[in-house]
């Protein structure tokens, strides 16, 4: 059991309007830090009022960027009780990534322990309203005083909790989705599969872009041929074409391996879908398009959860898809997901985690 000291507020803030929470704009009162230094290891657990840091500016975070974080939410079930959806996923994801930075390994329980003890101490921030949830931000940042360029050997693990609504303003109804052909998220060999923000602060002039144009998100193809689709920066995609549902596979590198990507995959073949994870090109997609057949689009994502595609403009053309409805699929997906999320659907698989 990881040994947490705790140091709670005196006076908690006033909560915000559970009518109107948006995506990440309202902290708790607490949150969760441990440090590492080389030779002592992950130390000093504790839970602290949510505070400023003191920081040097010549942390090496600030400079090179080491830095990973993580997302995942709690969900307050019908009968009151909170439960976090498959946080040993999120945790093996955050190993995979420090690996890939050189940053420490984390102990699996040790990280257990501190989100359940966060999301206990914050329990009366997880909101009750159909579709909020609260969510739990994990990250690790260098904080080393040196500007070489080497691996730090002194890091913050931090976990900071929000509630959250919907990510897009949209909600459940579908987004609408830019192809960017001239910039690219990710490439062999480098990070895309890891949760860092450099692949988000690298995204952003797409972002941007795509945002002036009044596009939700950008989808992002491969940084070779830029031919084979990707993914969408805050979400994974999934494409309904003639019945068969295809989403890009893992094997290059450059996607993220999403814990709701992974969970739709297998619910979807649990209600007798076909699913494939394999390379998907644009033309395909577009083929398809023109035959009558680009049947359903959605994104998949722990901040997203399953968001509907009702318009891919690829430059080329603009294609509306399925009316700019939800469809089916991506309907009985999002009922099925989220009804195990919020305890209202049996949880066979055991991917449920009660705080
Ligand atoms: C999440 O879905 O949890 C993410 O980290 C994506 C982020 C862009 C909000």
């Amino acid at each position: 059991m990881l040994n947490i000291r705790y140091e709670l507020v005196k006076e908690k803030k006033a909560k915000p309007d559970w009518d109107n929470l948006g995506f990440g704009k309202h902290f708790t009162d607490h949150m969760f830090i441990m440090d590492y230094d080389a030779g002592q290891g992950w130390h000093d657990a504790r839970i602290v009022p949510y505070q400023n840091l003191s920081l040097d500016p010549a942390c090496m975070v600030f400079h090179y960027a080491q830095e990973m974080f993580e997302g995942l939410k709690a969900y307050r079930t019908p009968d009151g009780s909170v439960q976090l959806f498959r946080p040993d996923q999120n945790i093996d994801r955050m190993n995979r990534t420090n690996e890939r930075l050189c940053i420490p390994q984390l102990d699996k329980n040790d990280v257990l322990d501190a989100l359940r003890a966060i999301v206990k101490t914050e329990e009366d921030w997880v909101p009750k309203k159909e579709g909020t949830s609260l969510y739990i931000r994990p990250f690790i940042i260098a904080t080393d005083v040196q500007l070489g360029v080497h691996p730090s050997k002194s890091y913050k693990f931090m976990i900071i909790t929000c509630p959250v609504g919907a990510y897009y303003a949209e909600g459940i109804k579908p987004v609408k989705i830019f192809v960017e052909r001239e910039y690219v998220r990710a490439v062999r060999g480098g990070t895309g599969f890891a949760k860092v923000g450099g692949n988000y602060a690298c995204s952003l002039i797409g972002q941007e872009k795509a945002e002036k144009m009044g596009y939700s998100q950008v989808l992002w193809l491969d940084g070779i041929e830029h031919k084979y689709i990707d993914e969408v920066g805050a979400m994974n995609v999934f494409f309904v074409l003639d019945g068969k549902v295809i989403t890009p596979a893992l094997e290059e590198g450059s996607i993220l391996p999403g814990v709701t990507r992974k969970s739709s995959i297998q619910l979807l073949r649990d209600m007798g879908y076909t699913v494939e994870e394999r390379k998907l090109s644009l033309a395909e997609v577009e083929e398809a398009y023109a035959n009558g057949k680009l049947d359903e689009a959605f994104g998949t994502g722990t901040a997203a959860v399953v968001s509907p595609m009702g318009l891919l403009d690829t430059g080329d053309q603009k294609m509306l898809i399925n009316n700019n409805e939800i469809g089916p699929v991506a309907q009985k997906l999002y009922d099925t997901l989220t009804g195990i999320q919020w305890g209202r659907v049996e949880d066979k698989f055991g991917w449920t985690v009660k705080v």
